[in-house]
C-alpha cells in the first residue's frame, strides 16, 4: 500500500504539470486591494493566481490560499512577499486546510473552515461590523469598519516572521515552525521581555540580545516593543520615544526577521532580487540547544555529534543519548505534584566528561555558591523537574538542569572546573554494601535463568520454522516470500496462474513477432499456447528494485481474482530480468480503438453496446473495490485498459499492476501520458488515493462513451503505436466546433439545461435512448464530484445503471472546478454562450 501511495504520488507530480498547462494559458483575474463581505475563497477558485485574491496597492504583497512547494495537500491562508514568494504571515499555521476548504469574510469576521465546515481559524468578535478586508503596502492585512477604524490586523498576530513596520510587543513572541514544510508552532521562540530580546527552547533561554557585541544599549527604560526599519533593529521603551537597544543593519527597503525551525533568528534584506542574511543568532551551531538531540555532545570540529561516555544513541528515543546500561534509565516524567513516582533511593548520577557544558549554565544563576557535590545532588534529587547538575568544586557553585534536556556543548574558556552529572534512575534496587556478594549471586542466577530461557526459546522457534516450512512446501504462491526463485520451478497448482517457460512463450508468439499493443507497463504480443488458446503476452518492461519474488506474489494475488468483467491471467514467466504476464486474448481489442478508431469505415459503436460496456466496466470495478478479499484500486482506468471480447463483453485489464512498478520506472511517463484527463483532482494532492479515485476516472470514461471522443481539450496522446489523433473534428457534424470545448464542462452545462440528447455521439445520428443518455451523463457527473466522498461507490453506480437505485442530482458546485481543468476559460464560455 505504501508503494501504491508512492506511485500515485509520482503520477500526481507529473499530472500537476499537465493539468497546469491549460491553466497557465488562461489570463489571470484582476486582484483587488480590498474585499467586502460576503466573500468566500478556496484555492481552486483562484488557482490561476496561485490562490491569491488580494494584492497590496503597489503589488509588493499578496494574500492567498497557498501551499508550500512540496506538500500539495496542506494549504495556508497567507500573506506573501510576491518578489521572493516568501510567506510572511499565515493564519492557520497549525491547521492546514485542503485545496477545497474555504475562507469566508462576513460582516462579523474572517474565518477558515475545513472540508467538513468546521472552523479551524477565525478572528475574534468585534463591536462593529466589518466593511472591508484590505492588504496594505506594508504587508499588514487589516479589517476595517464603515468608519475606516481598524478592527483587527495581522501584524498583531505574529507568526515566525517580522517585517519592517511590524511591532513585537513585550510578552509576545515569534514562534518557530516545525520545519520548512510544516508551519506548525514548534519549540523555539523569540520573545521580547521588558529588559531584553531572548531566544528560548522549551522555555529555556539560549541567546540574549544584551549579550551581543553588535547591540548598543541606550537606556534603562523598560522595553515596550521591538521594531525594524530600513536601517536597523530597535527595542523601544516608553511608547516608542526612547530607544533601549539598537542594532545597525545593512540598509534595505524590505527586511524580514525570521525564527527558523532550527532555532536560529536571522534578519535578511531583499537586495537584487534575493534575500541576503545580515544578522544570524546564534552563529555557532553548537550554541543552538538541540543540534545534537537530547544529551548529544556537539563538538565544534566539523561539527559532529557524539554521545557522552556511558551513553549511546537510541533511535527509538528520537535519537537521544541514553545510558548504555539497561538497568539505568533517564527519568521519564515529572507530574504536576512534583513527584516523579520513582524512589529517591534509586537515583544515580552519571558523570559527564570534562569539557562538556550545557547552554543553560550561561543563562541561569547557580542555585547556591557554597555547596559540595553531594548537597548539590541532593537538591536535584528532591526536585523531579531537575534533570541533572553542573557543579564547580572550587567555588561550590551548583547549577540545576531543568526539565527537557537539550544537547551538550563544548566548554567555553574559564569554566574548566565545571563538571556535569546527569540524573538517572536505577531500576535495580540498591543493594546495601554488606549484601554485595549476595547481590552478585542473585544477578548470576538471573543470568543463568535468562540464558537457559533463551536457549529453550530458540529451539522452539526453530522447530516452528521447520514445521511451517514443511507446510509451505505444499502451498502455493500465497506466500512466496519464503522461497528463493529456484523454488518457483516446482510450484504449479491447477486454477492458479501457471509458470510458462521462456521457450514456450517464444514459440507461442513466434519469437515476439506479433505485437498488438504497448503501454505503460510494457509491450503486448499475441500468441497461441500449446493447448491452442489464443493469449496476449505482456512483457513487463521493468520490475524496478522490487524483485521477482514480489512480482510472483503480486501475480498470485492477481491470478486469484476471477470475474467475468476482468481479464483472466493465465500465467507468468520470469526470464532473466524480464517478466511476462499471459492473459486471455480479447479479440476485439480495447475500447479506445473501438470508440475513437479513426478508420472511417469502422462501424460506429451502437448505443446499446455502449450502455452494456458502461455497466460491465462498473461491475468489474465494483468487484475490484469490494468483491475480492483485498480491495484493489486500479489507479489507471482509461479506455486503453478496457478490453472487449466477442459480443462486446467488457474485460478490465492491468488491475493490480500499479503495485508492480517501481516509481523510478521511466515507463511511467508513458503510462501517464495516456492517463491524463482521467486523473482525479486529488492526485494533485499527496493524500487520499482511494477507490473513489477510480470512480472519477470511470466518470471520465463514461462521458467519452457518450460522446465517442476524448474529453480532453488539449491534444491527448494515445498510447504510442495505435490511434494517431482520436479527437479530430472530422466526425463532428454540428455547426459549432466541439473540438474546442472541454466535453465534461459542456456536459455540465447541458445537464443544467436538461439537454441530454445533444450530448450523444453525433455519429449515432440519433440512434440513442434519451433516458439512458441522461442516466449515463448524470452518473458520470456524480462520479466527477471534486470531493471524493461525494462520488458514489462503484457498487452504487452498478445499481444506478441497473435502475435499482435512484440517481441523485449531480452537485453543480462540486463540479465547477471543471472550468479550470478545461483551461481557456474564456474561450469555452464564449462557445457555451454561442451554444446556449
Ligand atoms: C474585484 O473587484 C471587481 C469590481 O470592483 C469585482 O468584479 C471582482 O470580482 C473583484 N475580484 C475579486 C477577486 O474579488
Ligand atoms: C451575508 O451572509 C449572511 C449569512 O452568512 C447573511 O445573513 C447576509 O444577509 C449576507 N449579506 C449580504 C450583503 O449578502
Ligand atoms: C510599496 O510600498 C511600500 C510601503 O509604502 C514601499 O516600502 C515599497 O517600496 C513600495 N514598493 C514598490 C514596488 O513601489
Ligand atoms: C482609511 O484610513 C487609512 C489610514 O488608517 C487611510 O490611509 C485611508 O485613506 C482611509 N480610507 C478612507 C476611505 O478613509
Ligand atoms: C506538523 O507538525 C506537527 C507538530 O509536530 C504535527 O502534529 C503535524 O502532524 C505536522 N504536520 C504535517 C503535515 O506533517
Ligand atoms: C529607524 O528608526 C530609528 C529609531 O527610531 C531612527 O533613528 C532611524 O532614523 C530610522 N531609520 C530610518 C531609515 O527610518
Ligand atoms: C527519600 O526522600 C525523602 C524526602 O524527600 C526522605 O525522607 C527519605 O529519607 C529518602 N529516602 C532515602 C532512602 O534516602
Ligand atoms: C557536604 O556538606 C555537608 C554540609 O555542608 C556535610 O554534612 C557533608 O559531609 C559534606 N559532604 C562531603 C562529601 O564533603
Ligand atoms: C573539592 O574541594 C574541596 C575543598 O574545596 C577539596 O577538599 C576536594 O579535594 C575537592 N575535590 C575535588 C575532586 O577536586
Ligand atoms: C524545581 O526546579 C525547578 C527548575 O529547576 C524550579 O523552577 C522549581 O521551583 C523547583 N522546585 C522546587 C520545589 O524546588
Amino acid at each position: 500500500m505504501d508503494f501504491l501511495y508512492a506511485l500515485c504520488l509520482s503520477f500526481a507530480t507529473f499530472s500537476l504539470c499537465f493539468l497546469l498547462f491549460p491553466i497557465l494559458t488562461a489570463s489571470s483575474p484582476i486582484l483587488n486591494h480590498s474585499i467586502t463581505p460576503n466573500f468566500t475563497a478556496t484555492n481552486m477558485q483562484f488557482i490561476d493566481n496561485s490562490g491569491a485574491f488580494l494584492e497590496s496597492p503597489n503589488g509588493t504583497f499578496r494574500a492567498s490560499i497557498n501551499t508550500l512547494e512540496s506538500i500539495h495537500s496542506h494549504f495556508y491562508f497567507s500573506v506573501i512577499h510576491v518578489a521572493s514568494n516568501t510567506i510572511i504571515w499565515s493564519a492557520n499555521r497549525n491547521t492546514p486546510i485542503s485545496y477545497s476548504a474555504m475562507l469566508s469574510l462576513t460582516i462579523h469576521g474572517l474565518s477558515i473552515a475545513d472540508d467538513s465546515n468546521r472552523a479551524v481559524w477565525s478572528t475574534p468578535s468585534f463591536n462593529s461590523n466589518i466593511a472591508s478586508l484590505q492588504l496594505l503596502d506594508t504587508g499588514n492585512l487589516i479589517l476595517v469598519d464603515a468608519q475606516n477604524v481598524s478592527l483587527w490586523n495581522s501584524f498583531d498576530s505574529p507568526t515566525d516572521t517580522l517585517i519592517i513596520g511590524q511591532r513585537l510587543y513585550v510578552g509576545t513572541s515569534l514562534n518557530g515552525a516545525v520545519g520548512n514544510n510544516n508551519l506548525s508552532v514548534d519549540d523555539y521562540r523569540l520573545a521580547v521581555t521588558s529588559k531584553d530580546l531572548v531566544l528560548q527552547w522549551k522555555g529555556q533561554t539560549y541567546w540574549k540580545l544584551s549579550m551581543e557585541a553588535k547591540a548598543f544599549k541606550n537606556s534603562d527604560t523598560p522595553v515596550s516593543y521591538m521594531e525594524m526599519n530600513r536601517t536597523g533593529l530597535y527595542l523601544f521603551g516608553a511608547d516608542g520615544s526612547e530607544v533601549v537597544f539598537q542594532v545597525f543593519l545593512e540598509t534595505s527597503d524590505t527586511k524580514i526577521g525570521r525564527l527558523g525551525y532550527e532555532g536560529v533568528f536571522s534578519i535578511s534584506g531583499f537586495m537584487g532580487n534575493k534575500w541576503v542574511q545580515d544578522f544570524v543568532k546564534p552563529v555557532d551551531i553548537c550554541q543552538r540547544p538541540f543540534t545534537c538531540g537530547k544529551l548529544g555532545f556537539c563538538s565544534n570540529q566539523n561539527p559532529t555529534c557524539i554521545c557522552p561516555t556511558g551513553f549511546h544513541y537510541d533511535a527509538e528515543e528520537n535519537d537521544a543519548c541514553v545510558p548504555i546500561e539497561d538497568t539505568i534509565s533517564l527519568p521519564s516524567s515529572c507530574d504536576e505534584s512534583g513527584n516523579s513516582g520513582e524512589f529517591n533511593s534509586s537515583t544515580v548520577y552519571l558523570e559527564l566528561q570534562k569539557g562538556m557544558d550545557y547552554f543553560g549554565n550561561h543563562f541561569n544563576r547557580p542555585v547556591n555558591h557554597v555547596m559540595n557535590l553531594s548537597l548539590c545532588q541532593d537538591v536535584c534529587s528532591q526536585n523531579c523537574s531537575c534533570q541533572g547538575i553542573f557543579h564547580e568544586n572550587s567555588s561550590g557553585s551548583c547549577y540545576l538542569l531543568e526539565y527537557n534536556l537539550g544537547s551538550l556543548m563544548p566548554m567555553t574558556f574559564g569554566e574548566e572546573g565545571l563538571l556535569g552529572y546527569i540524573k538517572a534512575i536505577s531500576t535495580v534496587s540498591v543493594i546495601p554494601d554488606e549484601n554485595k556478594k549476595h547481590g552478585l549471586a542473585v544477578s548470576s542466577l538471573v543470568v543463568i535463568i535468562t540464558f537457559s530461557g533463551f536457549v529453550l526459546a530458540t529451539m522452539l522457534v526453530m522447530i516452528i520454522i521447520w514445521l511451517r516450512k514443511k507446510r509451505y512446501d505444499r502451498m502455493t504462491f500465497g506466500r512466496l516470500n519464503s522461497f528463493s526463485t529456484a523454488d518457483l520451478e516446482v510450484v504449479s497448482i491447477p486454477g492458479l496462474p501457471v509458470r510458462f517457460s521462456y521457450e514456450e512463450l517464444v514459440a507461442a508468439t513466434e519469437n515476439f513477432n506479433n505485437q498488438i499493443g504497448s503501454g505503460g507497463f510494457g509491450t503486448v504480443y499475441k500468441g497461441i499456447i500449446a493447448d491452442k488458446t489464443v493469449v496476449a503476452v505482456k512483457k513487463i518492461s521493468s520490475l524496478g528494485v522490487r524483485g521477482k519474488v514480489e512480482f510472483c506474489n503480486e501475480t498470485a494475488s492477481i491470478g486469484n481474482i476471477h470475474h467475468v468483467n476482468l481479464v483472466k491471467l493465465r500465467g507468468f514467466c520470469i526470464h532473466g530480468k524480464q517478466c511476462f504476464l499471459v492473459y486471455d486474448y480479447m479479440n476485439r481489442g480495447s475500447l479506445e480503438k473501438i470508440l475513437f478508431g479513426n478508420e472511417s469505415n469502422d462501424p460506429v459503436l451502437e448505443w446499446q453496446k455502449r450502455y452494456e460496456i458502461a455497466l460491465g466496466m462498473a461491475r468489474g470495478l465494483a468487484y475490484l473495490h469490494s468483491g475480492c478479499q483485498q480491495k484493489i484500486i486500479h489507479c489507471d482506468i482509461k479506455p486503453e485498459n478496457i478490453l472487449l471480447h466477442s459480443d462486446f463483453q467488457v474485460k478490465i485489464s492491468d488491475f493490480g499492476l500499479a503495485k508492480l512498478l517501481s516509481h523510478e520506472n521511466s515507463k511511467l511517463l508513458t503510462t501517464l501520458s495516456g492517463t491524463r484527463g482521467y486523473l482525479a483532482p486529488e492526485w494533485l494532492t499527496s493524500h487520499g488515493i482511494t477507490d473513489k479515485t477510480d470512480v472519477y476516472s470511470y466518470g471520465m470514461v463514461l462521458l467519452e462513451l457518450v460522446r465517442g471522443r476524448r474529453n480532453c481539450l488539449f491534444q491527448c496522446s494515445s498510447t504510442e503505436s495505435d490511434v494517431s489523433e482520436g479527437n479530430g473534428p472530422s466526425f463532428i457534424s454540428t455547426s459549432w466546433d466541439l473540438g474546442m470545448v472541454y466535453f465534461p464542462l459542456l456536459a455540465l452545462e447541458m445537464h443544467k439545461q436538461r439537454r441530454y440528447k445533444e450530448l450523444a455521439d453525433p455519429r449515432l445520428e440519433g440512434r440513442v435512448r434519451i433516458e439512458e443518455v441522461e442516466t449515463l451523463v448524470r452518473v458520470a457527473l456524480s462520479c466527477l464530484h471534486i470531493v471524493p466522498t461525494l462520488r458514489p461507490s462503484m457498487t452504487n453506480v452498478v445499481a444506478m445503471l441497473e435502475g435499482r437505485l435512484h440517481i441523485g442530482e449531480p452537485r453543480v458546485e462540486a463540479l465547477e472546478f471543471l472550468r479550470l481543468y478545461g483551461g481557456k476559460t474564456t474561450e469555452t464560455s464564449r462557445l457555451l454562450t454561442r451554444i446556449g
